[in-house]
């Protein structure tokens, strides 16, 4: 679908896909989308909705059902704890060069947080997930079957991530073959996710900001043993993601199908309805924000944890709060630091930059380092 709506922000010009655009302009907080969708910006209805029933196992993104069978529990904690270190291991690995920041946003940064977490795995698991493969379910099969049958004599353990570990220490054929989907859906998440918010965030910033952290980025390595100055310029960078969290939020809107759960809780919603949450509305609703349409970090300055900040919910509410969240900000904060060090340039023609219509929310743009 292409773009064709502008709309004015920081001065710059961001064209969202005209769906999108068509949502910003609604000024009710529950309102009609077609013949079976009811679109919520309203916050406590959306609390309201996320609390009438859990998530269905097949209305999940990274764990929905795989071989045949709903993801138990445990392995999916595992998977979880396993992200979880590869995450943590990676931040304290040097990233690669920055020439690799170079290229169309987001992808370049998705296959370059891919680079820095998981090129030690073997292929083909760390082909699992590269994106021309994803992109091709006969080569995604390909890949699989490849995976299935690794690893290779001799190959145990060494230099491999956590989350392939997963795989190769699976019990059976079904649990090899959800430890293999999970490989593709977890690393696929992180990185396509990290890599939107860090784009959002380096272009909500506009030159003058990425000009005014970058000193401060390169501070914060510098005396990354000194205590306070560190702490400033950390505090400086994470409150510039929660605010690009609030007005440009990757998973900008979460989806419901219908059914009785929902059926009451709001006159325009009845039992054949499919319910869509929009964080993206309701983080910009001048009912629950100051000045909603403007980035400004230092709203976040000393607030503990914004995810009690009433009206927002970059990762969730509770009842379906995402398992990964605590991993999310710290990389890319890591990644926005890496940016910023190598001075990467964002370079957007005529001032115009789009959002097309994905399920994760991304502004597009070409960047080079060294500028
Ligand atoms: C920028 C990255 C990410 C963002 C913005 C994000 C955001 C969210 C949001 C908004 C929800 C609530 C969904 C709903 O209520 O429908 C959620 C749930 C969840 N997320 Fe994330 N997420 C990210 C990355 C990840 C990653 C990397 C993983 C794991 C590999 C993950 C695992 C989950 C899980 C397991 C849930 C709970 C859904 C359920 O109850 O089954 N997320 N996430």
């Amino acid at each position: 679908m292409e773009e064709s709506a502008a709309a004015p922000d920081r001065g710059h010009s961001i064209v969202y896909a005209p769906r999108i655009q068509d949502l910003l302009a609604r000024e009710e907080k529950v309102f009609r989308i077609d013949a079976t969708t009811v679109g919520v910006s309203h916050c406590d209805l959306i609390a309201d909705v996320v609390a009438a029933r859990p998530v269905r196992s097949a209305e999940r993104s990274v764990y929905k059902p795989a071989a045949g069978a709903d993801i138990p529990h445990d392995s999916a904690t595992r998977t979880i704890r396993a992200l979880g270190k590869d995450v943590m291991e990676g931040i304290r690995t040097p990233p690669p060069p920055a020439r690799g920041l170079n290229g169309p946003w987001p992808y370049a940064a998705t296959s370059y947080l891919r680079q820095w977490l998981f090129a030690s795995d073997p292929l083909p698991v760390s082909l699992l997930s590269k994106r021309g493969i994803t992109r091709s379910p006969a080569l995604s099969r390909i890949v699989d079957r490849a995976v299935t049958v690794w690893p290779e004599p001799g190959g145990a353990g060494h230099g491999r991530t956590a989350l392939a570990e997963q795989i190769r220490s699976a019990s059976d054929a079904r649990e090899r073959g959800q430890a293999i989907a999970m490989y593709r859906r977890a690393t696929a998440t992180l990185c396509d996710g990290v890599a939107a918010l860090t784009g959002n965030a380096l272009w909500l910033m506009g030159p003058a900001g990425r000009k005014q952290l970058m000193g401060r980025a390169g501070r914060k390595q510098l005396m990354d043993s000194a205590g306070r100055e560190h702490d400033v310029a950390a505090a400086d960078l994470t409150a510039v993601l929660w605010e690009t969290l609030r007005l440009l939020p990757p998973a900008w809107m979460l989806y419901r199908t219908g059914g009785d759960a929902y059926a009451g809780l709001h006159p325009e919603i009845r039992r054949e309805d499919n319910v869509a949450l929009f964080p993206l509305l309701m983080h910009r609703h001048p009912d629950y924000w100051s000045e909603p349409m403007d980035f400004r970090p230092e709203r976040w300055a000393g607030v503990p944890d914004p995810e009690k900040t009433p009206a927002f919910m970059p990762f969730g509410f509770d009842g379906a709060r995402c398992w990964a969240k605590h991993l999310v900000v710290p990389l890319a904060e890591r990644l926005l630091t890496v940016a910023l060090d190598n001075r990467l340039a964002v370079r957007v023609p005529n001032q115009e930059t789009h959002v097309p219509l994905r399920s994760l929310l991304s502004v597009r743009f070409d960047a080079r380092s060294g500028a």
